[in-house]
């Protein structure tokens, strides 16, 4: 493909020249004055436009084509604007360059040094264009997609760097919608399987006497329906990464089964009676409290010692700190442009409502709240009221129904913010709260929040697993 070249001259006799010499090379279009020439650049978005100062009406000023200049740098700031001047507007075209043109040549031009800016132009473009999909790339709080600027999701990003390249199985926990499904498959895509098949299923969406071939495939026969012989998904995901989702609601028989082939890596197809072995990499996920799935006899110890080689929490939102705020700016600027809006805004009142918030239902919830607000909102600016939280008490305005609702959140949020604080220091929250050291104790217990979770946030390494194996 030709690089597009846009010529912005109200002189035929030039526009023929130019084209004669450069269309062999180049994809020429052509403004004749300042209007079509930011027309033309929005449609055609040029590598480079060729500008003359000296436009229509005004063909003897400089202003038009200082104005054109500026338009187009409005609608791209990296545009390249080479000008094109008289003699006696060299002066001019040194400002235009001052303005923000890529460079100048004087009348009447040389074709071959023309030629040659236009090359070296485009390739400092490429250059450009090179360095910004690196800086990308770079970019610490973006992460396969995964979005977060607090040392919390820091951690989990470079700790799925360090696992993904290995081929354990991960387990990855965390309360709904605080993103297992986007962890398990950055992993996939960071790994040396990436090239290979992610499948993902959902133990609790299918029914028990379907899951197990589902899982390991059947042979012709195996039972009445089977038609034909089937692959199951472990085996489909070969070369792969195979996302076992909700694994707490896993049967006991396919427990069985499961932790044979995490053993051997081998399995049997339903009805068959050859060991096939199969390369997939298990990750799965799970909001439930396996261990005491474990203490009631429902789950089996030694499948989650195989799972769990490798274990990644992430944490809820409202444990994250800032990253409430980072998301929800970089929903919003998502959704608005997906709503066809420019910038969008929060009101302060909504920032506060959204850092006071909970977020029972994670970074999910974020997201629809902020696409809710982006609809709802009357101008540019998101309130409060239009993610429908309440800005005072940080409530989902629908949420808190009754009373003691209420109140144990405006607990939790207190005891929460103390506890941060004063980095888990109990005598120091329990002062600032203006409460004892044993009713701090008790609220902490009564809300469920542990001193160890309420550390974490000043304590990176106690969010990595201790029985991590790398
Ligand atoms: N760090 C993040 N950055 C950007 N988007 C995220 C992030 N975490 C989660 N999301 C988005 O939030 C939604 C929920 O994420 P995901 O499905 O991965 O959560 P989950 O933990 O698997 O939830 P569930 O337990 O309910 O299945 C998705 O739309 C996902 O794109
Ligand atoms: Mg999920």
């Amino acid at each position: 493909m030709k690089p597009k070249i846009l010529i912005v001259d109200d002189d035929e006799a030039i526009r023929t020249q130019m084209k004669w010499a450069l269309s062999e090379h180049y994809e020429v279009h052509f403004a004749e004055d300042r209007k079509a020439a930011g027309e033309g650049f929005e449609t055609n978005s040029p590598a480079v436009t060729l500008l003359d100062l000296g436009l229509p009406p005004r063909p003897n000023e400089c202003d038009e084509g200082l104005a054109a200049l500026s338009d187009i740098l409005a609608i791209d700031n990296t545009a390249k604007v080479i000008i094109i001047s008289g003699q006696s507007e060299k002066q001019n075209a040194i400002e235009a360059v001052g303005a923000g043109a890529y460079d100048f040549l004087c009348k009447p031009v040389e074709m071959e040094e023309l030629r040659l800016l236009l090359r070296r132009c485009i390739h400092v473009t490429d250059l450009e264009k090179e360095y910004h999909k690196l800086q990308q790339s770079q970019r610490a709080d973006v992460f396969e997609d995964m979005l977060g600027t607090s040392p919390q999701m820091q951690a989990v990003f470079a700790f799925i760097r360090k696992v993904a390249a290995t081929n354990a199985p991960v387990l990855l926990l965390g309360e709904s919608g605080t993103g297992k499904e986007m962890a398990a498959a950055a992993i996939h895509r960071r790994s040396t399987r990436k090239e290979g098949p992610f499948v993902a299923i959902n133990c609790n969406a299918i029914p028990e006497n379907l899951l197990e071939s589902e899982l390991f495939g059947h042979e012709k026969g195996a039972f009445t329906g089977a038609h034909v012989q089937r692959k199951g998904l472990l085996e489909t995901a070969s070369g792969g990464t195979l996302f076992l989702d909700e694994i707490g609601e896993l049967p006991p028989a396919i427990q069985v089964k499961l932790l044979r082939f995490l053993q051997e890596h081998r399995l049997q197809r339903v009805g068959g009676r050859q060991e096939i072995q199969v390369d997939t990499r298990l990750v799965a996920a799970t909001n439930a409290d396996l261990k005491e799935l474990i203490n009631n006899g429902k789950f089996r110890e030694d499948l989650y010692f195989r799972l769990a080689v490798v274990t990644i929490r992430l944490l809820p939102l409202r444990e994250r700190g800032e990253d409430v705020g980072f998301l929800a700016r970089e929903f919003l600027q998502r959704y608005a442009g997906q709503n066809g809006q420019a910038k969008m805004v929060f009101a302060p009142d909504a920032l506060r409502a959204m850092n006071r918030y909970s977020w029972p239902g994670n970074v999910r919830e974020l997201q629809n709240r902020v696409k809710r607000g982006v609809i709802m909102a009357s101008g540019s600016r998101v309130s409060a009221k239009d993610l429908e939280l309440d800005d005072e008490k940080g409530l989902a305005a629908s949420s808190a129904t009754t009373l003691k609702q209420a109140r144990e959140h405006v607990e939790r949020e207190m005891v929460e913010q103390a506890l941060k604080k004063n980095s888990g220091k109990i005598t120091s929250a329990a002062a600032d709260l203006g409460i004892s050291r044993p009713t701090l104790y008790e609220l902490m217990e009564k809300l469920g929040i542990s001193k160890d979770r309420a550390n974490r946030n000043n304590n990176l390494s106690e969010i990595h697993p201790p029985n991590a194996i790398l």
